[in-house]
């Protein structure tokens, strides 16, 4: 018999005290344990806290991101640039929408896009840009709006929202970056939408499961 020996290595334990208990089995008691009055508290906490007007609850960072591209009107024919070094869910979204997914490769020594090589990869059929905050350090957006003001006159907006932005529209991937901060702004505070995640590793953690741990801002 071969006997299978496992070593548990510790990926990022969640920090759960009395009070997260506490609160888990007041909603347990509650009658009330499907989406409700407190994702809806949650949302609102978020915003206040991110320093937005309005935030979503979904059931991940993946859904966030897709709702965005699908509210955007993204779709076929479009292409969306993402970083070339990320988690698979950026872009892989681009494609559940059917648009085209253009990857940037990192910058020498960095984990981040090669801001250098972003102005070339933007053409008339970007609509989206997808920065990816790794490891919770917030790209360099002051960057990515100059690029995207920039490259203005090859913007043709298919829709209304698109029109009011008359942009590449830059939607954050903070799935590491909630509670984030660069220049005085929070994560969530700086991109057009910006998609967290609350998946176990994560900073703040809502568990995993059907009950919200994606949210999106909008600015
Ligand atoms: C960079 C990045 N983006 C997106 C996601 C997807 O997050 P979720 O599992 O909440 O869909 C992850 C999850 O690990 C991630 O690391």
């Amino acid at each position: 018999m071969i006997e299978t020996k496992l070593r548990v290595i510790p990926f990022s334990p969640p920090d759960i005290t009395d009070m997260e208990i506490e609160e888990v089995t007041k909603a347990l008691k509650s009658g009330w344990i499907t989406t409700g009055y407190r994702t809806k508290e949650f949302e609102k906490r978020i915003a206040d806290y991110v320093g937005t007007n309005k935030a979503i609850c979904l059931n991940s960072a993946t859904a966030a991101m897709e709702l965005t591209l699908r509210i955007l009107g993204i779709g076929p024919g479009d292409e969306v640039i993402t970083s070339a070094y990320t988690y698979t869910a950026s872009a892989s979204v681009i494609e559940h929408v059917g648009a085209k997914i253009i990857l940037v490769d990192t910058a020498p020594d960095s984990f981040e896009m090669d801001y250098s090589k972003l102005a070339a990869a933007i053409t008339e059929k970007t609509k989206a840009i997808i920065p990816v905050d790794i490891a919770g350090k917030m790209c360099d957006y002051d960057t990515l709006y100059e690029i995207v003001e920039s490259k203005r006159d090859l913007f043709y907006p298919k829709n209304e929202i698109q029109r009011i932005y008359n942009r590449v529209i830059i939607m954050a991937d903070a799935a590491h970056s909630f509670g984030g901060e660069r220049k005085g702004m929070k994560s969530g505070q700086v991109a057009d939408f910006t998609c967290f995640s609350f998946h176990a590793v994560k900073n703040l953690t809502t568990a995993e499961g059907e009950q919200l741990y994606g949210v999106m801002t909008v600015m």
